[in-house]
């Protein structure tokens, strides 16, 4: 396994960027301020949450329309939820798994004046969703480091980094575009820290196939990490 897709790595970033001494209770990004809570993915400490931004579309030229719906899995602090509202987004649902995130997102869609279209929910991918709901856009900016399947978490903050077993990207794939519209679609930003050869093998057995829109490769610390805007797809 190449160093840039240790777990250990991974989690060691996670730790670092939860018990920093300088990190802040807010933020700036986008020439906007942004609270950040404890236990909560930290944007400012990693370039990925910008690349999900320009993925999205959210502050450069772009093909994905910028009205409709939107379904942002995994919203952390909230900025890609808030800023895709901003940009004209009319109903974003921004769902997280880890609590602090979910008020997290509720500040930061207050702070920017989109609490009236931004709706955040407490939810383990899907699962707390009204059955019915569906949208034009999916998007999950995703742990995707693989850990080992028995791996158990030992903060809040480092389910924003390792997926153990890739138990919920298992789930992602299978259940992600069933809750399009019609002609919606649902994508994955992904990157070379996660295992693409295990995430394709789990397309093909979920019936699956994953279409790579967007590639942009980043230097993080001493990293250089290619990520991935992937498309999910019926197989
Ligand atoms: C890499 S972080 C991205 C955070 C934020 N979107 C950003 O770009 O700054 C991944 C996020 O996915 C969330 N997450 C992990 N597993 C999840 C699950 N099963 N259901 C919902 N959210 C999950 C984490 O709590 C974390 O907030």
């Amino acid at each position: 396994m190449r160093a840039v897709q240790s777990f250990t790595r991974s989690l060691e970033r996670s730790e670092n960027a939860r018990t920093r001494a300088d990190r802040p209770q807010v933020f700036s990004m986008r020439g906007r301020e942004w609270d950040l809570l404890d236990e909560v993915f930290a944007p400012n400490y990693s370039p990925s949450t910008s690349v999900s931004l320009e993925f999205l579309g959210c502050f450069e030229d772009v093909e994905l329309p910028r009205r409709g719906s939107l379904l942002e899995v995994g919203s952390g602090t909230g900025i890609v939820a808030v800023m895709a509202a901003l940009m004209g987004c009319d109903r974003v649902v921004a769902s997280d798994i880890n609590p602090h995130a979910v008020r997290n997102t509720e500040l930061n869609a207050r702070r920017h004046g989109v609490a009236d279209r931004l709706r955040p929910v407490y939810s383990d991918l899907f699962a707390a969703l009204p059955e019915n709901e569906r949208f034009d856009v999916v998007f999950w900016h995703s742990n995707y480091v693989l850990a080992p399947a028995d791996y158990r978490y030992r903060t809040t903050q480092e389910c924003a980094y390792v997926d153990p077993g890739y138990e919920a990207h298992r789930r992602y794939l299978a259940e992600a575009p069933r809750w399009t519209t019609e002609g919606g679609t649902a994508f994955l930003h992904f990157s070379s820290r996660g295992d693409l050869d295990a995430l394709h093998a789990l397309a093909e057995e979920t019936g699956r196939a994953l279409i790579t829109r967007r590639r942009r490769e980043i230097q993080d610390g001493p990293d250089t990490v290619e990520h991935l805007l992937l498309q999910v797809v019926a197989a």
